[in-house]
């Protein structure tokens, strides 16, 4: 591209927002000659702009550790620089920089993301940290709470439960707030409030101009809607206002079942799906560990009538008690969740797909993996796999998110491997792909197969935003060019992005 033209792009995106913080500093640092999509000359802007605590390189001590940030070593590549804003003034004058000078770059939050590229980004690109913005306030009449998008949810939860209070939050609580909610968010509160995004009263976002906008039910309804589903398309998302409910005792207890049993349970769940979970009360969340199933039974308020787990109660294969009946509150229930969270920096990846439910048919797409698994299993050292099916009420089908879910009782399946060896990293991410290609053929023939793609679970390569319908991707497609013209995040690194489509 000619250079005058590009620098014209960049200037009209400077002058768009002129009355914001940094104007000066960006304006003189953007003097004399720029090198455009040049992501060394960029961190050295942002440097010059945002200072050297907030800009990191490689000639840095930090640098190490902020390329170790993400969960999975798959992810961690060597971004030119790491930028970690300390308030939402430096989040725009960044965005303003890196979109200006056109510039790849990545949005890192919790970074429990399990694909490379998407919560991280190679030496062509920038990583914005939000790790540092760590707001967490009630409002005053305590109805939502107000969360920085560098919050994981174990402090959302040491912070809101000793108030009496819960919000939609992830099961698994070392996860990050944002990637998890701008995806949906299975919380162990979704059968009664549905998916965690359902329950945003507002977003404040950073936009392409560097201009904030607070996106709800009654300003920028558009972009309140498209955020609920489209991830990082539109912006970046620096507050999240999240409802608050009361918070209720919980009733628990946790069963583990021998290998061979494994169908007899999954049939058992689908019966539990059609029959208990008709109380929004009631959840099972089920996790088959190799091939020995777990399964926590939760009841959102003392103890569950007479009948609600009878599926699982009545079965007359033997179980492990766990954990026995409990009752106690949801910090409580959180301790028993740090199963999945054992080692610190596991090289892991999953895929998913979703499917009507049909007992008969879980127990067999289960044995079809545990058969896929084999070969692996005896060729990489350390190998080791998880089966999930996520058992989801009809009541999660709703039109104010982008989300294209049809009202029917669904499961929305995850599995993930986990291996020790980077050596083993390319091999595992094409073995992730077979699996799913396998998965999803024997589905379809049975009959079972829903187009939704639940984001959180899904592979990098697996159509996500396609899921959600065509109407939606429009409506997505829409807001992008309305609210971010010149395709500034159409820009970044990874992701599940509307210029893939
Ligand atoms: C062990 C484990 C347990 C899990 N349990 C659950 C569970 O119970 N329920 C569930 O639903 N999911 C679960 N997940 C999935 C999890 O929700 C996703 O991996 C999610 O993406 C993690 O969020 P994060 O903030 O850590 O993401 P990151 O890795 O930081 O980012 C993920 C994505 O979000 C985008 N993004 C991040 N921050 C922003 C922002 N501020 N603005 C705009 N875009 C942004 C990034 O571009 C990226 O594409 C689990 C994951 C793991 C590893
Ligand atoms: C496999 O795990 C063992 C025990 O944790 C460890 O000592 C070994 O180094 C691991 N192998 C690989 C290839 O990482
Ligand atoms: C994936 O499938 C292809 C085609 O069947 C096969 O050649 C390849 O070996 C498989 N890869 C892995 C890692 O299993």
């Amino acid at each position: 591209m000619r250079t005058s033209s590009l620098l014209a792009v960049a200037a009209a995106s400077i002058q768009h927002v002129y009355a914001a913080p940094y104007d000066a500093e960006i304006a003189s640092a953007l003097q004399g000659r720029l090198r455009i999509g040049d992501a060394g000359f960029t961190c050295r802007v942002l440097e010059a702009v945002l200072g050297s605590e907030v800009v990191v390189t490689s000639q840095d001590l930090e640098y190490t550790a902020q390329e170790q940030a993400n969960y999975s070593p798959t992810c961690w590549l060597s971004a030119a620089c790491f930028v970690s804003p300390e308030d939402i003034d430096q989040v725009s004058a960044a965005v303003r920089i890196i979109g200006a000078l056109q510039t790849p770059f990545s949005i890192r939050s919790g970074g429990k993301n399990l694909n490379p590229g998407f919560a991280s980004v190679d030496e062509s690109g920038v990583l914005l940290s939000l790790a540092k913005l760590t707001r967490l306030e009630l409002a005053e009449d305590e109805g939502s709470l107000n969360i920085g998008p560098g919050v994981l949810w174990d402090e959302v939860y040491d912070f809101v439960v000793p108030k009496g209070l819960v919000v939609v939050g992830s099961r698994y609580n070392k996860v990050g707030v944002p990637g998890f909610l701008l995806g949906g968010g299975i919380s162990f509160y979704t059968n009664q409030y549905g998916v965690a995004i359902d329950n945003i009263k507002s977003f404040t976002v950073v936009l392409a101009s560097g201009k904030v906008a607070v996106a709800s039910s009654s300003k920028h309804c558009d972009l309140y809607r498209a955020l609920k589903g489209g991830n990082s398309n539109f912006g970046v998302v620096v507050n999240f206002e999240l409802y608050t409910y009361p918070h209720e005792t919980l009733h628990w207890q946790t069963r583990g079942y021998n290998p061979e049993d494994a169908g007899a349970i999954l049939e058992a769940y689908a019966e539990f799906q059609l029959t208990g979970m008709s109380d929004p009360l009631a959840r099972v969340d089920m996790n088959i560990f190799g091939d020995r199933p777990i399964i926590i039974m939760i009841y959102n308020g003392g103890a569950p009538p007479p009948g609600t787990f009878d599926a699982f109660l009545h079965l007359t294969v033997p179980f492990e008690e766990l954990v026995p009946p409990t009752s106690g509150t949801y910090l409580e229930l959180q301790a028993i969740q740090a199963i999945r969270f054992v080692k610190e920096h596991p090289h892991n990846y999953g895929e998913t797909f979703s499917h009507t439910i049909d007992g008969t048919y879980m127990a067999e797409i289960e044995q079809l993996f545990l058969e896929l698994m084999v070969e692996p299993s005896n060729t990489y050292e350390n190998f080791s796999f998880l089966w999930v099916p996520v058992a989801m009420p009809a009541s999660v089908a709703r039109d104010d998110n982008v989300l294209g879910i049809e009202p029917v009782e669904q499961q929305w399946h995850e599995w993930m491997i986990e291996w020790d060896n980077d050596e083993y990293n390319d091999a595992m991410l094409e073995l992730g792909h077979n699996i799913t290609a396998v998965l999803t053929a024997a589905t379809e023939e049975a009959g079972t197969l829903l187009p939704y793609l639940f984001m959180n679970t899904a592979g990098g390569s697996q159509p996500v935003l396609q899921s959600y319908g065509e109407e939606n991707v429009a409506f997505m497609k829409a807001v992008a060019k309305r609210y971010d013209p010149t395709a500034v995040f159409q820009r970044q690194f990874g992701g599940w992005l509307l210029r893939d489509l």
